[in-house]
């Protein structure tokens, strides 16, 4: 029998050399997904990958003076070992640098060239280069790009141009004709409203203004733009204009392309327009997600104060703690928050408490009172039953809510179920049973529930916390875990012996880990202030140069000036005149320093007063941006006094 198909597609990450937190959601999302649509029964394919052309990229490769594939190869390694530790099971890496996918891509290219939807022109416009993306006059607004606020580029050139406007109609009337084609709901009208109905302009497929990218086959001097390189992905991943098509035929259209909501525009029109025009079937659903904020409303992006990397989150707490925010904290459709004390909070009240504590205890008991042998059921009670009903009524609510991809309200039947099993054991006091040897066959029952509820929740949990289900699967010593086995609460053999282990998740002392992390943010902290350099200023000439007037001066006295810790006051000998100059080096020299040296001053500089002192000129050094670290220039040997600097 052929299973049903499910593709499942995330974004293509651009190589930044670290993810933080946030950029990890799409992926641990997709692949939660991926995982319950194979436990489910599906025949899945879930593909992600690197999107890794651009002139964002090749700048960052200049500045580290490195060729962007090398960058590439180096940031994508890196990227590849996070999903692993994070547990993602792709079924396809892509790169967009395979060489498949770039001949597939120049081929498209061409397709829709000779289609005559895509033509020669000229472009004049605005560029949003971390971003790629083009922007008119009106657009632009302030000269800065409308989707991140960021300053854009003036660009010219000539360029190839995608025909979009031809097929906006239908376009519009397919995304109201398929209402589930755009998700959540709010998002479509955004697009319908501020993107199709005020009209499409052509878009620029092409550059020629860097050339990390995929040539245009038939005009080489041109780099095919670098969005329509990255959403052909989901396609040439599949085979499509490449040598073998079975995954095409099998997968395509695809079922979910998820993705965060800031590239909504890019996957639910540039994309289908290029689809139609390729006169491919379209995916049935772009599913854009919220963000997963910092700290009350920022966007995420750099730290202040919280740690955000995956692996110091990871190898503090370990990867399901990471998982579970991450996939119950983002709310269907809208924003999350991420700080270090609501995870650590979460991590202790959902996964130590409620889970950890119910398979210690359960295992304990076991152990105490049937030697950890799991017990057959015996004597049933009332309220057995209301667990039992219980149990087996979350399955089916559990994959509606992933059929809705409302992942946090999957979990949260999960720990219904939990949350009711722990209620179970106080309402049933297995240690008071535990006291009389009459209650034995009652005791039984309670802990044979208490297990095969727990094995029941190692299913329903397997595919958004892969390894806590091994755990627990490990201690119950069980290997039922297909789907079909929560149909009825009788899955756990009697007679298995159970394996007590390791505590899953110990209670962590919220304050003294944030203190913890507090000081390993600092390190870092510590370790990234690299030196800055200040950009180069505007040319001069050699008599823009020539009017500045450096002179070698003695300094003959020197003291800190009053309530100021910056300043000190100078007198020095220039050529025999004395002149007084206020200088703010005092956090770098002592005065005793200074005193006697043949230093640098700019002599023709406007008298100025600096605290109710004259200053006439300025001893010049060399610094750090921040002047944490200060030198003055000074003559190594005998010159007299009032000789040139030039
Ligand atoms: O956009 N919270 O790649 P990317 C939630 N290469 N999601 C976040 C997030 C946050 N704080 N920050 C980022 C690209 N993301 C393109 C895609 S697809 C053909 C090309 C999400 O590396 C973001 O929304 O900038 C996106 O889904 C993913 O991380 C990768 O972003
Ligand atoms: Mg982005």
């Amino acid at each position: 029998m052929n299973k049903k198909t499910f593709y499942i597609t995330t974004p293509i990450y651009y190589p930044s050399a670290k993810l933080h937190i946030g950029n990890t959601y799409t992926t641990v999302a997709a692949d939660a997904i991926a995982r319950f649509k194979r436990l489910t029964g599906y025949d899945v394919m879930f593909l992600t990958g690197t999107d890794e052309h651009g002139q964002k990229i090749q700048r960052i490769a200049e500045e580290k003076g490195v060729t962007p594939k090398q960058y590439v190869d180096k940031v994508v390694a890196g990227i590849q070992e996070l999903w692993k530790m994070m547990d993602i099971k792709y079924d396809k890496f892509i790169r967009t640098t395979d060489e498949y996918h770039k001949k597939a891509v120049q081929k498209l290219f061409k397709q829709l060239y000779d289609k005559g939807d895509i033509y020669k022109g000229a472009y004049e416009g605005w560029y949003c280069t971390p971003c790629e993306s083009f922007w008119t006059e009106t657009q632009a607004v302030d000269g800065k790009c409308p989707d991140c606020g960021r300053p854009v580029e003036k660009a010219k050139e000539e360029a190839y141009f995608f025909k979009m406007s031809k097929y906006a109609d239908k376009l519009i009337e397919y995304i109201e004709t398929h209402p589930d084609f755009i998700q959540p709901e709010s998002r479509k009208n955004e697009m319908i409203n501020n993107f199709l109905k005020p009209g499409l302009q052509d878009l620029c497929v092409s550059r020629t203004t860097f050339n990390w990218g995929i040539p245009v086959e038939f005009d080489p001097g041109h780099v095919i733009y670098v969005w329509v390189d990255a959403l052909s992905n989901y396609i040439t991943a599949l085979g499509y204009n490449g040598e073998d098509t079975t995954l095409y035929d099998k997968y395509w259209p695809c079922d979910i392309h998820l993705i965060g909501k800031d590239i909504l525009r890019f996957h639910t029109i540039y994309w289908p327009i290029m689809l139609m025009a390729l006169g491919l079937p379209l995916p049935k659903q772009v599913f854009g997600h919220g963000w997963l904020l910092f700290d009350g409303g920022v966007k995420m992006s750099k730290s202040k104060g919280n740690v955000v990397d995956p692996v110091i989150l990871v190898d503090h707490f370990g990867v399901d703690a990471v998982r579970y925010y991450l996939l119950h904290e983002i709310p269907f459709g809208s924003d999350g928050i991420f700080t270090n004390e609501i995870f650590i909070k979460k991590t202790n009240s959902d996964l130590a408490n409620d889970l950890g504590n119910l398979l210690s205890r359960t295992v304990t008991m076991i152990e105490k009172y049937f030697d950890g042998v799991i017990p057959k059921p015996d004597e049933t009670a009332d309220v057995d039953n209301e667990l039992i009903e219980l149990a087996l009524s979350i399955p089916s609510k559990v994959e509606s809510a992933i059929d809705d991809l409302k992942i946090p309200e999957a979990l949260d039947h999960v720990w219904t179920l939990i949350r009711r099993t722990n209620k179970y054991i106080d309402e049933t006091t297995p240690w008071i049973l535990g006291k009389d040897e009459a209650q034995k066959g009652r005791l039984g029952t309670v802990l044979y529930n208490l297990v095969e509820s727990l094995r029941m929740t190692s299913v329903l949990i397997s595919a958004f916390l892969p390894t806590t289900s091994k755990k627990i699967n490990a201690q119950i010593n069980t290997d039922v875990v297909t789907w079909d086995s929560l149909s009825s609460f009788d899955g756990t053999i009697a007679g298995t012996k159970v394996n007590k282990g390791d505590v899953m998740f110990p209670r962590i002392d919220v304050e003294a880990k944030i203190e913890e992390l507090n000081l390993l943010v600092e390190e870092e902290r510590k370790l990234a202030r690299k030196p800055t350099m200040l950009p180069i200023k505007e040319e001069i000439t050699i008599e823009d140069f020539d009017k500045i007037d450096m002179r070698v001066v003695k300094v003959l006295e020197c003291v800190q000036m009053k309530k100021t810790k910056k300043l000190l006051k100078l007198k020095v000998d220039l050529g025999g005149e004395v002149r007084q100059v206020i200088s703010g080096i005092a956090m770098n020299y002592k005065p005793e320093d200074l005193i006697g040296k043949y230093v640098v001053l700019v002599a023709n500089l406007k008298p100025v007063n600096l605290r109710g002192e004259l200053s006439q000129g300025m001893i010049i050094a060399a610094s750090t941006d921040d002047d944490s670290k200060l030198f003055t220039i000074s003559i190594p040997g005998e010159l007299p006094t009032g000789s040139t600097v030039r």
